[in-house]
């Protein structure tokens, strides 16, 4: 049986992702403050596709995806209640964007390079085995992107080899190359990589390209 996803985000990631797993068979619950504003999306996607609060969508999940503005991630961890996420798989999205505008093209953040986004939202909910995933692409790649030299790398870490091995496999299906960076600290390095990819995009050299890691067999 396919697993229930929770997706905790109206935006286009959530978007985007939660259309990738009901494409893969997977159920879908996509959750907002306001579950009401995904009635549009809920009417078209089909009947594996179910909208709810945070809370509810993580009680009701196997898995978790965060895709929420990532200065209220702690807060959206909170809402969803790390009660709920406890023992899940947390694909974890997100990147520390500042509100400042960006210098000459480069992203400010509200962390800095000896802690992460990632490692924070570990903290509120300790027992959430949260994943470092889809953060360094932009969401029109996301789902099985179609680029010149096969598939591109998705750079992942966490703490729960069970969790990477869970996101893998959706890897896997949605197309991807996957590294696995190591532990939760590793988010120090993924999410800066964020700011490298939206570099040509805010300086007007467009948007279309994915990172490769090369690596004799
Ligand atoms: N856009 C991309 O291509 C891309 C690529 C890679 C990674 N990311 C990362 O993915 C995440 C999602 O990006 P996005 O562009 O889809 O959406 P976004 O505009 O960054 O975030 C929208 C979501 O944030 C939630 N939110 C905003 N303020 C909140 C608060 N105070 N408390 C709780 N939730 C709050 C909203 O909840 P409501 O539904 O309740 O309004 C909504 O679900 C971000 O962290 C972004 O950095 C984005």
């Amino acid at each position: 049986m396919m697993k229930k996803i929770a997706i905790l985000g109206s935006g286009q990631v959530g978007q985007v992702l939660a259309d990738g797993f009901l494409k893969h068979g997977y159920e879908v619950m996509r959750a907002s403050r306001e579950p009401s504003k995904l009635e549009g999306w809920k009417a078209t996607a089909g009947a594996k596709a179910l909208i709810g609060t945070f809370a509810e969508a993580a009680k009701w999940a196997d898995d978790v995806v965060l895709a929420v503005k990532g200065g209220a991630a702690i807060e959206a961890v909170k809402l969803a209640n790390p009660a709920n996420l406890a023992g899940k798989t947390v694909m974890d999205t997100t990147n520390p964007i500042a509100d400042a505008a960006p210098v000459n093209g480069v992203l400010r953040f509200f962390t800095d390079l000896n802690e992460s986004l990632m490692e924070r939202l570990q903290k509120v909910a300790p027992n959430a085995h949260f994943v470092k995933v889809f953060s360094c692409v932009g969401n029109a790649f996301m789902v099985n992107p179609q680029l010149p030299g096969g598939p591109p790398t998705m750079f992942i870490c966490g703490n729960d080899p069970g969790a990477k091995a869970d996101v893998r496999v959706v890897l896997d299906q949605f197309g991807w190359d996957t590294a696995d960076m190591g532990a939760a600290e590793a988010a120090r390095a993924i999410e800066p990589l964020c700011m490298l990819w939206c570099i040509p995009g805010l300086s007007g050299k467009g948007w279309t390209h994915a990172f490769k890691l090369l690596r004799l067999p």
